[in-house]
C-alpha cells in the first residue's frame, strides 16, 4: 500500500539519518523542504523530496494533494498522566478563592483525592475514562505519549492504573509508554510513615510491576513535602534492579537536589525544572538526561516557567511535555503547549518545534522511530489547513490548525 502526499507546501522536521536529540543552538535549526512531495508505505515514511524529484515510476494506491498545506510530525507528549478518575474541578475553583495548590494538597485534596476517587473506580470505568482523552489527544496531533501510574498509591490501584495503560497501547495506533509512579506522594494511611510507604513501594509493588511487564521507566515527585532527594535515589536504585530508567519528577517548586539524583541514576529525563539553580544547569551538561519542561502546568498553576533561555543557551536540550492531569494541567494539548513556549518562555517556534518532536521523543526511548519525518520512521504526521508558515502555529495561539492526522499511515 502506497500514498503519496504531493505540492506540500513545506515538510517540517525532516531528516537524512535519525538524530538523537537536538541541544543549543542546533534547537534553532528546523530541517524543512518546500514544494515537496512524501510517500508512505503502508506504516513508514518510504521517501520525501521535492516535487521535481517526484519518482515517476512507481504506482501509487493513492495520491492525496495538499497545495498550501504543511505537512509536519505528530506531537510526541512525554510527560502525562492521564489515566484518572473523574476530575479535580472544585479545586480549581478553590484556588481562585485563593487557595494555594499547596494548601489543597496539605488538607489532603491534592493527588490524594484523586487517588481516592481511582482506587474505587472499577479498572472498565477508569479505561473508558483514559480512552476519552486519548483519542482526544490524538485529535490534537499527538502521536506518542507516555502515561504515569500514580493515582494509585496501593498496589491494587497502581497495577489497575498501569494495566490500563497497556490496554490503551493495544488498542489504539498511537505510541504508548508506560511509567511506575507509586512513589507520587505520601498516602494518608501512611501519615508519618513515609520509609514504610517507600519499603511497600519497593519490595511489594515494584517487583510486580517489573514481573508483569507492565512499565518501562520509573518516576517519582521528588519535592520539599513529597519524597526526598534520599528517597529518590533509594527507589531509583531499586528500579534500576529491576531493568526501570528513570523518568522523575524534580524542582517543580524547590531545588533540592533531585536533578543530581537523576543524572546520577541516569535518568532519561527529569521533568518540570520551574525552580532551577544555576548549578541544575551545569549539572545537566554532558549528561544522557533530556531537561523536559511542562509550560501549560505554569500557565494553570501560576508558577514559574522553566527558564529554557537560560538552558538553551547554556547548551541544553530541552522537551515539551503537556503533564496532561487533573490537578496541575488538565488539558492535553501539545499545540498550546508549543505556543506558550513561544509566547511566555522566549523559545523561538524552531525550538519549541524541535523540543515537542525530536526532543520528546527520545525523552520516551522512541527517537528511532518517532520525532521527524525520515525514511524508515512510522508515517505519523499532521497536514495543516492553509497556514502561512509554520510560525503561524505558535502565533495563532488556542487555534486549531490541523487539517488531516496520519498514525501508522492511517487517517484518524
Ligand atoms: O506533574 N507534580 C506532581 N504531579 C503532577 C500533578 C499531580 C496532581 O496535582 O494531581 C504534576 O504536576
Ligand atoms: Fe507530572
Amino acid at each position: 500500500m502506497k500514498t503519496a502526499f504531493i505540492n506540500i507546501k513545506e515538510l517540517i522536521q525532516i531528516e537524512d539519518l535519525p538524530k538523537k536529540y537536538v541541544s543549543g543552538k542546533e534547537m534553532s535549526k528546523l530541517p524543512t523542504l518546500k514544494n515537496a512531495f512524501l510517500i508512505v508505505e503502508n506504516d513508514i515514511i518510504s521517501d520525501f523530496g521535492t516535487m521535481d524529484n517526484l519518482p515517476n515510476n512507481i504506482h501509487f494506491n493513492s495520491i492525496i494533494d495538499v497545495t498550501g498545506k504543511l505537512i509536519l510530525p505528530t506531537w510526541c507528549d512525554s510527560h502525562t498522566h492521564i489515566v484518572y478518575a473523574g476530575n479535580r474541578v472544585q479545586e480549581f475553583v478553590d484556588r481562585i478563592h485563593g487557595l494555594t495548590y499547596e494548601a489543597i494538597a496539605n488538607k489532603g485534596g491534592g493527588i490524594l483525592n484523586s487517588a481516592k476517587l481511582l482506587q474505587k473506580t472499577s479498572e472498565e470505568d477508569l479505561y473508558a475514562q483514559a480512552a476519552t482523552r486519548v483519542e482526544e489527544v490524538m485529535q490534537l496531533g499527538t502521536g506518542a505519549i507516555e502515561i504515569k501510574s500514580g493515582y494509585g498509591l496501593t498496589k491494587d490501584a497502581e497495577l489497575k492504573m498501569l494495566r490500563v495503560i497497556k490496554k490503551l497501547d493495544k488498542n489504539y495506533p498511537i505510541t504508548i509508554k508506560a511509567t511506575f509512579l507509586g512513589a507520587h506522594a505520601l498516602p494518608t494511611e501512611f501519615k508519618d510513615r513515609k520509609n514504610e510507604y517507600l519499603t511497600a513501594v519497593i519490595e511489594n509493588i515494584l517487583p510486580t510491576v517489573a514481573k508483569e511487564n507492565l512499565a518501562e521507566f520509573i518516576d517519582i515527585f521528588c519535592e520539599t513535602g513529597y519524597f526526598s532527594v534520599e528517597d529518590t535515589e533509594q527507589l531509583l536504585e531499586a528500579g534500576k534492579r529491576y531493568g526501570l530508567q528513570p523518568k522523575i519528577h524534580v524542582n517543580q517548586f524547590n531545588a533540592i537536589g533531585g536533578i543530581q539524583a537523576g543524572v546520577k541514576y541516569n535518568a532519561l529525563s527529569v521533568d518540570h525544572l520551574e525552580a532551577m539553580r544555576d548549578e541544575d544547569i551545569e549539572y545537566l551538561k554532558n549528561t544522557h538526561t533530556m531537561p523536559v519542561a511542562l509550560p501549560s502546568c505554569s500557565y494553570f498553576l501560576s508558577i514559574p516557567y522553566t527558564p529554557a533561555r537560560k538552558m538553551i543557551d547554556a547548551g541544553l536540550p530541552l522537551a515539551l511535555a503537556t503533564d496532561y492531569n487533573p490537578g496541575s494541567t488538565p488539558s492535553g494539548n501539545m499545540n498550546f503547549v508549543v505556543a506558550t513556549a513561544c509566547i511566555k518562555m522566549k523559545m523561538t517556534p524552531e525550538e519549541a518545534i524541535n523540543a515537542a518532536t525530536i526532543n520528546g521523543a527520545y525523552a520516551m526511548g522512541l527517537e528511532k522511530t518517532h520525532g521527524s519525518i525520515c525514511r524508515g520512521k512510522k508515517a505519523n504526521f499532521v497536514v495543516t489547513k492553509k497556514i502561512p508558515n509554520y510560525n503561524f502555529i505558535p502565533y495563532s495561539f488556542g487555534n486549531n490548525h490541523i487539517d488531516r492526522i496520519f498514525i501508522e499511515g492511517v487517517e484518524i
